[in-house]
């Protein structure tokens, strides 16, 4: 299959730029799956009544089909034709945070979404996207859009246009180009079905930002029990992670030159992943800051990229940071700790 690509190009007036992804449009109407950027990853798009353009998304990514997709829309009135209520708990998070990289599960109403895009289940994830580009794409479809990370299942979501060729050229209709994604982790999954908000997935929105408006909010316990480092990690844990094995580090900048010498003494070509405080410490082969320690958003919008870049490398092994559990930190630990499946060590 041949990938088409379109750019969208700042420089020209809004109206001709949108102009040029309206043959993505078609191919979303067309039940065609196409990749394009949101706030947080690139998404692959595809109608989400229609069981053949779902198919299409979890054969394109090698996404098990026990796991469901997020159900992406452009208006609040879209949500009345597929889900079965509205929690109050649920209308406040989406006034203050929607459009925005947050995910609300809600009960389904029956019979209009593919039951492949809800893996069979009796519940919905939706939200809607804060990037001009997807609002734009979804608007012109009119379709509620299903929409997943555009990467083959496994590796790291794409925060770029490349990322997503790397990964799916030739195996989608299309990816529409919008540049370099902002938010740089993927939106907070937030269940609402009942009497207090649970986070399923930590992402763009922190759990203080959601405490501030509905109070009290649950994270879900798997979370935190993922956190520890399990002595054999099993294979669900492989998710972001980058080709040669991420061992996180608890402990200072000295301990991890340690296990790099160590590491190095074996002959072995080893990789660092740290923040642009410390890049000058380090003597690796490969030295990668991720961000500011200090701004962590700069660390969550540019992780993914720094986990493909040791793939484009001879590294045989990689020592990461650590970082504070707090704000945007709760979704980088999870994810960092995901990569390196499960994998912490102290001197
Ligand atoms: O930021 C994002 O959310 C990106 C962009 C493209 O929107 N999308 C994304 O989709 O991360 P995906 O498919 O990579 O992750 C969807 C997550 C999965 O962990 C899935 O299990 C969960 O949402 N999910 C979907 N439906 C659910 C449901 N009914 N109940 C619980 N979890 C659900
Ligand atoms: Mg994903």
């Amino acid at each position: 299959m041949i990938t088409k690509r379109w750019s969208v190009d700042n420089s020209v007036d809004k109206e001709d730029s949108y102009s040029q992804f309206s043959q993505a449009a078609d191919l979303l109407k067309n039940n065609e799956v196409v990749a394009f950027p949101t706030e947080t990853v690139y998404g692959l798009g595809g109608n989400a009544k229609n069981d053949e353009a779902v198919r299409k998304i979890f054969e394109a990514k090698g996404r098990p089909s026990d796991n469901p997709l997020i159900i992406h829309i452009a208006e609040k009135g879209q949500l009345d034709a597929f889900v079965a209520e509205i929690p109050q708990n649920a209308l406040v998070l989406m006034e203050r945070f929607w459009p925005g990289p947050l995910t609300l599960i809600f009960n389904l109403k029956d019979g209009v979404l593919s039951h492949y895009a809800t893996a069979g289940l009796s519940t919905v994830a939706v939200r809607m996207p804060d990037h001009p580009v997807a609002l734009e794409l979804l608007k012109k479809t009119g379709l509620p859009i299903a929409a997943p990370s555009a990467n083959r299942s496994g590796k790291p979501s794409p925060t770029t246009a490349d990322h997503v060729w790397e990964d799916l050229n030739g195996r989608i209709a299309g990816l529409v180009d919008g540049g370099p994604t902002g938010v740089g982790v993927e939106s907070t999954v937030v269940d609402c079905t009942g009497e207090v908000p649970v986070i399923l997935r930590p992402g763009g929105i922190t759990r203080e930002q959601l405490t501030e408006v509905v109070g009290e909010v649950i994270v879900d316990p798997a979370l935190a029990d993922e956190s520890q480092a399990p002595k054999s990690p099993g294979m669900k844990y492989r998710h972001y992670a980058p080709d040669a094995p991420l061992y996180l580090v608890e402990g200072t900048k000295e301990d991890i030159q340690h296990f790099v010498d160590d590491k190095k003494r074996e002959g072995l070509s080893v990789g660092v992943l740290t923040t642009l405080e410390n890049k000058e410490f380090y003597c690796a082969d490969y030295v990668y800051a991720c961000g500011q320690r200090e701004k962590l958003e700069t660390v969550a919008s540019s992780l993914y990229e720094a986990l493909r870049f040791f793939n484009t490398t001879d590294a045989d092994i990689i020592f990461g940071e650590m970082f504070p559990g707090e704000g945007v930190g709760h979704a980088i630990m999870n994810r960092l700790m995901k990569a390196a499946g499960h994998r912490v060590i102290s001197r």
